[in-house]
């Protein structure tokens, strides 16, 4: 909802009507009313339940007409007019409130396991002494990480917000937690005299992450977490960056009030949700410690979802009557405690910055920490990502940084403290040449990656390209799928696709789960793979950017593999659909002299491939648009395609006008049919061949 828009002209009071007639002013008293209590109820579908039943243009139309009238008749304004929420004057400090209820703190479980809950029920039944076998009813709920607020109504009407302070006296935050929507200004229903609502105030994730973002542009520094950002919004001086800001608000219990409300938390929980106030939905009644430990568990598994941060959960008698019994120790309720999950954020070191090469030859920085305990495990290294990740957070060698580990996320280095440096540390420089196989490396500039350009040598890549070799679509190697390649890897009878070509039957019956006839067909298929096309070969090759259609484009226009591999990155550049970034790729690839080593050991044991019989220009199908459709009865769709795109021809899907030729086989169905009705030309396959000026026994 664009609202904020609206506020420009609420403080100008130009149109100011100083002798309004007592019947006008009635009339637009009653009008106001009516326009505040349409867009309350609009603001609480909104904001609130995420479920608005006007579009936002009437919510802006009500908001004008209501601003209008309370600029024509300033005396009709109200404190907590639904068009407060933008802010009201800036303050040069905060002002104190004498809470009328203490804000107590809670007692936090420092085990962090289920036996935290179970000592949590015992010391509750022990204190009730409860006979043996009975359970106490909890409610249950999310710990918020956030900040306590007390907000007071009177009459229904908000009349204060105070933050928590020392628990007996807090700030007056009033003008800024009117900016927050989702806090009800006015209560519609009968509500107690003096009502007192107690939650958390937070920062969504979503707005953390935008303000941060902001925070950045403006080259300002960033905040740390949602709950510092919330902190520092809530407390502003000025209530119209407040507004700015979207801060939150959940409610999870009462202050002080005139009369009680409900006989359970839960029954004030549900209450409080009736009268607009928002509670967040994970919350339960429950008892017995396994199901306060299973709340524990399951809140955990869907932290990461939610959206905004919760340190833990808090378990609460439900019974009033029980709590008052259970009384309080110190200045923590004997009725409550919140069970926290293990920290998140830890200070380590960095001790030295690894790189690790990944299958895909890309080179990845990684952190060597001290080890530190962080968000329930011990954690010792953390990726860096790239080059441009570890200047960005400004990492040196040796720093002291804050690292994260959430949930199952991988452990993260979220910030470097450089305070703490002592002059020893050292800048991390990117190797110039793979540290696994000596090969030079690259920067990938769009990808803002490095990379090792050993491609086929690299023993990193070796897998990767292995399986890439074998696949359908490039060499086609039946029955050469990932486990064998692991296999024959782990053995060290390959380490090169070069190396499948002089592999024996005798060699393989030797490894688990082949037996003769399986050697046998996987022998056969790799012999019968010798013989291929050129487009195939290069996809093969596994260049980074080199799919199958720039593989048959590179092999269409240039004919053969030395013209490809003597080609400069201009000559490249002229393939249809290679750009700078692929040509480059190329280049390097082939600039690789071990990569050359693969290539002529592949050709020396025999890969071989029919020299294209004419290029594009001369063919006579260059250029014109084919649809396959049945059975061809000796090449097969796929291999029909093949010849027809070695040869410049566009091979479609459909049949359109556009459609030069159908190559209809055996059993064609509507494709045909739809050529007869488009009256476009339908051959067969020896047609076919011969527009080609192929013969069968040639392409067989
Ligand atoms: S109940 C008398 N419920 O945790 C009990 N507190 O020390 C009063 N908190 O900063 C607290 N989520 O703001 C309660 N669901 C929840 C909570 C919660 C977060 C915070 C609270 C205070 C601290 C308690």
């Amino acid at each position: 909802m664009k609202q904020d828009s609206l506020f420009d002209n609420l403080s100008g009071e130009l149109f100011t009507d100083i002798s309004p007639t007592n019947e006008e002013l009635v009339k637009a008293r009653e009008h106001a009313e009516s326009l505040r209590r349409d867009l309350e109820k609009w603001n609480y579908e909104y904001y609130v339940l995420d479920n608005p039943s006007v579009p936002d243009s009437e919510y802006d139309k009500t908001f004008r007409e209501l601003v209008e009238i309370e600029t024509k008749y300033p005396s009709l304004k109200t404190p907590n007019s639904p068009t407060v929420r933008v802010g009201g004057q800036a303050r040069s400090d905060l002002k104190k409130i004498t809470h009328a209820v203490p804000m107590l703190s809670i007692h936090t479980e420092t085990d962090f396991e289920a036996s935290g809950a179970q000592a949590f029920d015992e010391r509750i039944k022990k204190a009730l002494t409860l006979p043996e076998g009975e359970e106490v009813e909890y409610d249950v709920e999310l710990k918020f990480d956030g900040l306590a607020i007390n907000l007071r109504y009177e009459h229904g009407e908000l009349v204060s917000a105070a933050t928590r302070g020392d628990g007996v006296v807090g700030e007056d935050v009033t003008d800024n937690v009117k900016t927050i929507r989702t806090i009800p200004l006015r209560l519609q229903d009968k509500v107690p005299e003096i009502l007192e609502v107690r939650g958390e105030v937070i920062m969504h994730k979503a707005d953390f992450e935008r303000i941060n973002d902001e925070q950045r542009l403006e080259g300002l520094k960033p905040f740390v977490n949602p709950r510092n950002a919330a902190a520092g919004f809530l407390r502003q001086l000025d209530p119209k960056v407040t507004a700015r800001r979207k801060l939150s608000f959940y409610a999870y219990g009462l202050g002080e009030i005139s009369e009680p409300i409900a006989l359970t938390h839960s029954g004030i929980l549900d209450t409080l949700t009736k009268w607009g106030f928002p509670v967040a939905k994970e919350r339960r009644v429950v008892s017995g410690w396994k199901a306060l430990a299973a709340f524990h568990d399951w809140v955990r598994s869907i932290r990461q979802t939610l959206p905004f941060e919760i340190d833990g959960v808090v378990y609460k008698v439900n019974s009033l009557a029980l709590q008052n019994e259970l009384g309080f120790i110190s200045r923590e309720p004997r009725w409550a405690c919140a069970h926290k999950y293990p920290p998140e954020e830890a200070v380590t070191t960095v001790q030295e910055i690894d790189v690790q090469v990944g299958r895909t030859g890309k080179l990845t920085p990684v952190a060597r920490l001290t080890p530190v305990f962080v968000g329930g495990v011990t954690i010792s290294n953390a990726t860096l990502h790239n080059e441009d990740f570890i200047a960005e957070l400004g990492l040196k060698i040796g720093d002291s940084v804050v690292v994260r580990r959430a949930g199952d996320v991988i452990p993260e280095i979220v910030r470097v403290l450089p305070e703490r440096r002592q002059g020893t540390e050292r800048d991390f420089v990117m190797p110039d040449h793979c540290p696994i196989c000596g090969s030079e490396t690259f920067r990938d500039e769009e990808e803002k990656d490095t990379r090792c350009t050993g491609g086929l040598f690299c023993p990193a890549q070796r897998k990767q390209a292995l399986v890439h070799f074998a696949s359908r679509l490039a060499l086609n190697i039946d029955g050469l799928g990932e486990k064998v390649i692991d296999q024959l890897l782990e053995a060290s009878l390959i380490s090169t696709p070069a190396d499948l070509y002089k592999l024996r039957v005798e060699d393989l019956v030797e490894l688990d789960r082949f037996g003769k006839k399986s050697a046998t067909n996987l022998i056969e298929a790799i012999d019968k793979s010798r013989e291929t096309t050129l487009a195939r070969f290069i996809y093969a090759l596994g260049i980074r950017h080199v799919g199958e259609s720039t593989a048959r484009d590179l092999a269409t226009h240039f004919g053969t593999l030395d013209a490809m591999m003597s080609a400069d990155v201009e000559a490249l550049c002229e393939v249809n659909d290679v750009g700078m970034i692929i040509a480059q790729s190329i280049h390097s690839f082939f600039s690789e002299p071990h990569n050359l080593t693969v290539i002529r050991s592949l050709l020396d044991r025999g890969i071989h491939w029919q020299a294209p019989a004419q290029t594009v220009q001369e063919s006579f199908v260059a250029g014109k648009t084919f649809v396959l459709t049945g059975t061809l009865p000796h090449l097969g769709r796929e291999k029909a395609k093949t010849l027809l795109l070695a040869q410049g021809a566009k091979v479609a899907s459909s049949v359109s006008k556009k459609t030069n030729y159908v190559v209809a086989g055996d059993e064609a169905g509507s494709k045909l049919d739809k050529a007869q009705a488009l009256g476009v030309s339908i051959i067969d396959e020896s047609e076919m061949l011969s527009f080609l000026n192929l013969k069968l026994e040639d392409v067989q």
